[in-house]
């Protein structure tokens, strides 16, 4: 079969009934901008190669920056549409940009992001099969309400789309609704395209319009009707925004489960498509997997830790409350509660990253311990090596960051701090609270701190010299005989003085 077909995704639009700045199709659900979900949706039918699909071209318009950035990370082409005056006008600007090879156009919208690409080739198989101008995709929906509803004659046959707003009292009961997702024949659409109308409410050149255009022409129209009606959820709304998310997370965390992962309280885990658990890890409660994370067999996956690109060997505990981003964490490793793990934190088999620890682009080899209140920062920690509660890498002078490298077998008692660039040989000792500068050779112990002075006794004796201040402050005044007590102002002077007469005693 030849690769014949365009795929058009729109997403010119502002999206105004969400009432945000931001373009509607880069807003998120499910982990990901609703556009990316799409896309992941059309490159898998263009991956599988040999299919009929040729290549992928993006409409658009609002932010379009920012929209073809996320394009041009699924490989698509992007069409600029500006003014955007509507579906119909978006599908005429894509049309003009497309190789004239290409004989069919599969148009979605950018904003329904539940889309399957299995649904998407059964589309495209149903235009094949029955060789119509168009296909649609539609679905059975309870509430209609805000979709195009499709219109059929009596005999079956779709006749039209009708718009909500343009919906006769007779049609508002009718329970097809338009996807908004079409494969069309090109030659077919193409002169049809030229005679759309703005005469509806909105004052655009609506796509819905084109299949009455082809009725009128004599043309065929035929339907493919989805089993499952969530899938052509569209979003409009912020409530359908949440809707969405809701079962694009579900979606994830029932594929998991079918795969042999626990999930505690699946509602509240925020999963990403592209994540990978492997079958008996156990994830707990609000949790969050993002990116590209990868997560092997057997590992646990601590209540409300978050996880971006991280990729975990088997047998991995991550405990409570942890970040881990951009970061590896290697067979059996346990990590947290409360740590952080960044930018190319590596920790290798059986190391141990306990609470309140930051790594960040840095080495921890097999069996080291970082375990308490500590930040290793452009590190190498060696095999076995134990970095004391509090240990410091001083990786940054103000203006430049610097390595620190630890062999291994090293011990480096508490409260340390590395000042880098340094050095400590293996096998070597550093004594707590030390502040190492010099590189430290192998099997050493290294000392780097004030000398401990005690002096005895200096403590029961200023204790005994407070106890006397406190009691002569506490004796009653001393009035003697008749002598009238001191007027105002001598009590004053007699204030002002005391100072004095102590300072003398000294
Ligand atoms: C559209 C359909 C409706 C269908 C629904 C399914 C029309 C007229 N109506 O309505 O029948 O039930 O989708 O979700 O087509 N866009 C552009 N350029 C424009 C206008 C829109 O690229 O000038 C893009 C938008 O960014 C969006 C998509 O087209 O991704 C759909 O537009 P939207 O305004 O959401 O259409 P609906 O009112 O939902
Ligand atoms: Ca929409």
């Amino acid at each position: 079969m030849p690769a014949d077909v365009a795929i058009v995704v729109l997403a010119a639009g502002k999206g105004t009934r969400l009432k945000s700045e931001r373009a509607k199709v880069l807003h998120e659900a499910g982990g990901l901008p609703l556009i990316a979900h799409v896309l992941r949706a059309t490159t898998q039918l263009t991956r599988r190669g040999r299919g009929p699909v040729a290549g992928v071209w993006v409409v658009v318009g609002h932010q379009a920056e920012a929209v073809r950035a996320v394009a041009g990370a699924f490989g698509a082409r992007t069409v600029l549409q500006r003014p955007q005056l509507g579906t119909g006008h978006a599908v005429a600007q894509a049309v003009a940009a497309l190789p004239r090879s290409l004989a069919r156009l599969l148009v979605l919208p950018g904003d329904a992001p539940l889309v399957r690409a299995e649904s998407l080739g059964a589309l495209i198989e149903t235009q094949s099969d029955s060789g119509t101008a168009v296909a649609l995709l539609t679905a059975r929906f309870e509430n209609p309400y805000g979709y195009g509803r499709i219109v059929r004659a009596a005999s079956g046959e779709v006749e039209a789309i009708i718009e909500q707003s343009a919906l006769r009292p007779e049609q508002a009961g009718l329970r097809e609704v338009n996807s908004g997702i079409y494969c069309f024949h090109r030659a077919k659409l193409l002169p049809l395209l030229a005679q759309l109308g703005r005469d509806n409410v909105h004052r655009e050149y609506y796509l819905t319009d084109v299949i009455a255009l082809l009725r009128r022409a004599g043309e065929k129209v035929s339907a493919h009707m989805t089993a499952e009606p969530d899938e052509i959820l569209g979003v409009n709304t912020p409530a359908e925004l949440a809707r969405v998310d809701t079962l694009l997370r579900r979606r994830k965390a029932e594929a998991l489960m079918g795969c042999g992962v626990t999930l505690y309280q699946p509602e509240t885990l925020a999963i990403g498509p592209d994540v990978a658990v492997a079958p008996d890890t156990i994830i707990e409660r609000g949790v969050e997997l993002r990116g590209a994370t990868r997560i092997g067999r057997r590992c646990r996956i601590g209540a409300f830790s978050i996880l971006h690109n991280a990729v975990l060997a088997d047998n991995v505990t991550v405990k409570a409350h942890c970040l881990v981003l951009n970061s590896r964490l290697g067979e059996g490793v346990v990590v947290g509660p409360f740590a952080h793990l960044r930018d190319g934190a590596d920790i290798r088999a059986g190391a141990r990253i306990g609470n309140y620890v930051e790594v960040k682009k840095s080495v921890v080899r097999e069996g080291a311990k970082a375990q308490h209140l500590t930040y290793l920062g452009d590190a190498t920690v060696g095999r076995k090596t134990n970095i004391g509660a509090g240990t410091i890498t001083c990786n940054y002078d103000g203006v430049n960051k610097h390595p620190t490298t630890i062999g291994d077998g090293v011990f480096i008692g508490s409260g340390t701090e590395l000042v880098a660039p340094v050095k400590v040989g293996r096998g070597a000792y550093v004594a707590a609270g030390s502040t190492i500068t010099d590189n430290v050779p192998p099997d050493t112990l290294a000392i780097a701190r004030g000398r401990q002075v005690n002096k005895s006794g200096w403590a029961r004796t200023r204790r005994e010299k407070l106890a006397v201040a406190k009691a002569r402050k506490e004796e009653p005044p001393v009035t003697v005989g008749l002598a009238a007590p001191p007027r105002p102002a001598a009590r004053k002077r007699a204030a002002r003085s005391r100072p004095r007469r102590q300072a003398r005693r000294r």
